[in-house]
């Protein structure tokens, strides 16, 4: 059982779970205890890959009490991938869907005392770090790894719940390089970091959005949306910003809903011209679905439709949230009960 502070009244990712799944890898094959072990501090040499040369990266998915008390975990196989991807590109060795899986059920249902009522969840943060003691290899990769399921009960991720965010959009500074934005790795954030302290005390604002030279990609921890009735549009995919689960999560949801879906590029000229009716919000496991009241480009602030948390935005997160909750119907198979 996690400590007893309050996961709806303490900030988002500050409470851990007591137990903790771990796997330690070299050349290739990684060895796991096969159960869940309490939460500790970790020993690392000065010298480790990761702390030198940032091979290091990490997912974010949630588990979620469902109305019969049990626990599910929401599109596990898809965050498996993902973490999969980003562990590749960085050179690591990529352990088997398989153990990642078990890993993270493991470490969930050890804890699945910690998992809040909704609309709290167990956040899971699977985590790869390159242990290579070697200040050399910078240009090698680490050859040994330590992989871990940290969980943490966490309300919502932007203080006062569902509330209209604050943008401010940046058009010279990209939020990290165009190959490695796809990879979710700590080094994506710490780039975005300036702009963003910027951002928060110049204009009070919640997330920046990056969109370099107009071409809107994700803000720095949530990827972006057009919605209005009847059509819902966002960023294509490619390697420069985050493939969120959420987002694919939402597209697949508003085709369901009848919404006409696009994936394509979008710039900030079309964001301030989004018209009547026009909503705009953010997704993420964290941010889940967060609308957008206003946003400001050079300095200028621009109110989205009357600045509230518009329908379409509310729709569609009930339909995510009630997915997940276990109130709705899964007929796309996202949920797995532990
Ligand atoms: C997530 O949504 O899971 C993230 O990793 C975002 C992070 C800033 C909490």
């Amino acid at each position: 059982m996690a400590n007893d502070r309050d996961p709806f009244t303490s900030p988002f990712g500050t409470i851990f779970s007591d137990k903790i799944t771990t796997a330690v890898g070299a050349d290739g094959t990684y060895t796991y205890s096969g159960s869940a072990e309490p939460l500790a501090d970790l020993s690392l040499h000065p010298g480790t890959h990761a702390l030198h040369y940032g091979s290091t990266c990490f997912e974010g998915l949630k588990a979620h009490r469902q109305p019969d008390g049990s626990v599910a975990i929401f599109r596990l196989d898809d965050h498996v991938a993902r973490f999969q991807q980003s562990i590749g590109l960085l050179y690591l060795d990529v352990p088997e869907a398989d153990l990642i899986r078990q890993m993270i059920i493991d470490a969930v249902v050890a804890n699945a005392d910690d998992t809040p009522v909704n609309p709290g969840a167990l956040y899971i943060r699977p985590t790869m770090i390159g242990t290579e003691q070697n200040i050399g290899a910078a240009a090698t990769p680490s050859k040994s790894t330590l992989m871990y399921m940290l969980n943490s009960p966490v309300g919502d991720y932007f203080a006062g719940g569902i509330r209209p965010l604050t943008l401010a959009v940046e058009q010279s500074i990209p939020r990290t390089t165009p190959q490695f934005g796809m990879i979710k790795s700590g080094a994506n954030y710490v780039m975005a970091l300036g702009v963003t302290l910027d951002a928060k005390r110049d204009h009070v604002a919640d997330q920046v959005l990056f969109a370099t030279a107009g071409d809107i990609t994700e803000t720095g921890a949530s990827n972006f949306f057009l919605v209005r009735d009847g059509e819902i549009v966002t960023r294509n995919l490619d390697t420069s910003f985050l493939h969120g689960v959420t987002r694919a999560s939402i597209l697949t949801m508003a085709g369901d809903l009848g919404y006409e879906v696009s994936e394509r590029s979008l710039t900030v000229d079309e964001l301030l011209a989004w018209g009547d009716g026009g909503e705009v919000f953010l997704s993420g496991t964290a941010a889940v679905v967060a609308p957008v009241g206003t946003v400001i480009v050079d300095g200028q602030k621009t109110t989205i439709g009357d600045g509230q948390p518009g329908p379409n935005t509310l729709k569609l997160r009930e339909a995510l949230t009630s997915v997940q909750d276990g109130t709705a119907d899964d007929p796309h198979g996202w949920r797995t009960v532990v």
